[in-house]
């Protein structure tokens, strides 16, 4: 395995494997690397002959008050868990390679980027495309992963790539929890135990309103009432929105349908980390 830290070299490389008939598969990721991030490298080994992995903390995807300067950092460790998963090339790029000090250039999909997350993260989809679409043309790769975990950033990507006629494929992964339930998480790491703990309800709210959906509850409404109700039990996490909507254009819907794809969303705060899970009824992203 090889780490690459320049821009030139890394776009080199990428035409040299596609020219020598190579199907590159592409897992991009900020590190703090986790079994999350794994399986998608686990499933690009599986569909490519060629697994590159980028590890960058993208600054433009940060809000003002977010948390980019504590975000983890350990490059050494996360190698080393890429060579586990028998991935060949790992992109490091320092931030002047990607975002040089006249850097203007920006892409955004609108409407998609404003809902859910993107309403109290302003700004942070706009950075995510804009990234994902430099990385993809550095490394063109057929293939990228990405996880279900982040449903939003999922549906974007993909819009993006038909709206701008992109060739790469993006697969979806499923979300990897921890036994407890808790979807894994970089984030994560900044709960302390008992915050940890009360996290979990996150899940066994949605996994209830999976079990309501299959008893045949419609209601949206009466889906999200359940999953206040349920958090609501915790006093140290505070909803900050849970939603209901197609996975199409993520607008909410009232009444579930058997032949839509339907994505619940949820994000709230735990203690002060904001953390995120979801669950897609009747289809896949
Ligand atoms: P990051 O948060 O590092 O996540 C990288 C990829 O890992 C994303 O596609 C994310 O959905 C996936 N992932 C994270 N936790 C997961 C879990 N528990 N199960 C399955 N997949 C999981 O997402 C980003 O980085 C950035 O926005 C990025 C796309 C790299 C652009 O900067």
């Amino acid at each position: 395995m090889e780490i690459i830290k320049r821009t030139p070299q890394m776009k080199a490389l990428a035409r040299r494997l596609v020219a020598e008939g190579n199907r590159v598969g592409f897992v991009p990721t900020m590190g703090a690397l986790h079994a999350g991030h794994l399986s998608l490298m686990q499933r690009a080994r599986q569909m490519c002959d060629v697994v590159i992995v980028s590890i960058f903390i993208n600054p433009i995807q940060f809000g003002p008050s977010e948390d980019l300067d504590r975000y983890p950092r350990d490059l050494a460790h996360d190698a080393e868990l890429c060579m586990t998963r028998g991935v060949d090339y790992i992109f490091a790029p320092l931030i002047d390679e990607i975002y040089p000090e006249d850097f203007s250039t920006y892409v955004i999909v609108e409407g998609l980027s404003d809902r859910l997350c993107g309403s109290s993260r302003e700004g942070h989809f706009r950075g995510v495309t804009t990234v994902v679409t430099k990385l993809f043309n550095i490394i063109k790769p057929q293939f990228a992963f990405f996880g279900r975990k982040d449903a939003q950033q999922a549906v974007i990507v993909k819009r993006m790539m038909e709206d701008l006629s992109m060739d790469t494929e993006i697969v979806v992964c499923p979300i990897v929890r921890d036994e407890d339930g808790l979807a894994l998480s970089s984030r994560n790491a900044y709960l302390t135990a008992e915050e940890r703990k009360a996290a979990t309800v996150l899940h066994r709210a949605l996994e209830k309103a999976q079990v309501l959906y299959g008893a045949g509850e419609r209601d949206a409404g009466a889906l999200v009432r359940n999953i206040e109700e349920i958090v609501g039990t915790e006093p140290l996490v505070r909803i900050d929105y849970v939603s209901v909507v197609n996975t199409r254009d993520l607008e909410p819907i009232q009444s579930l349908s058997d032949d839509q794809t339907t994505l619940i969303a949820l994000a709230a705060y735990v203690g002060k980390t904001r953390l995120i899970d979801n669950v897609v009824l009747n289809g896949e992203i």
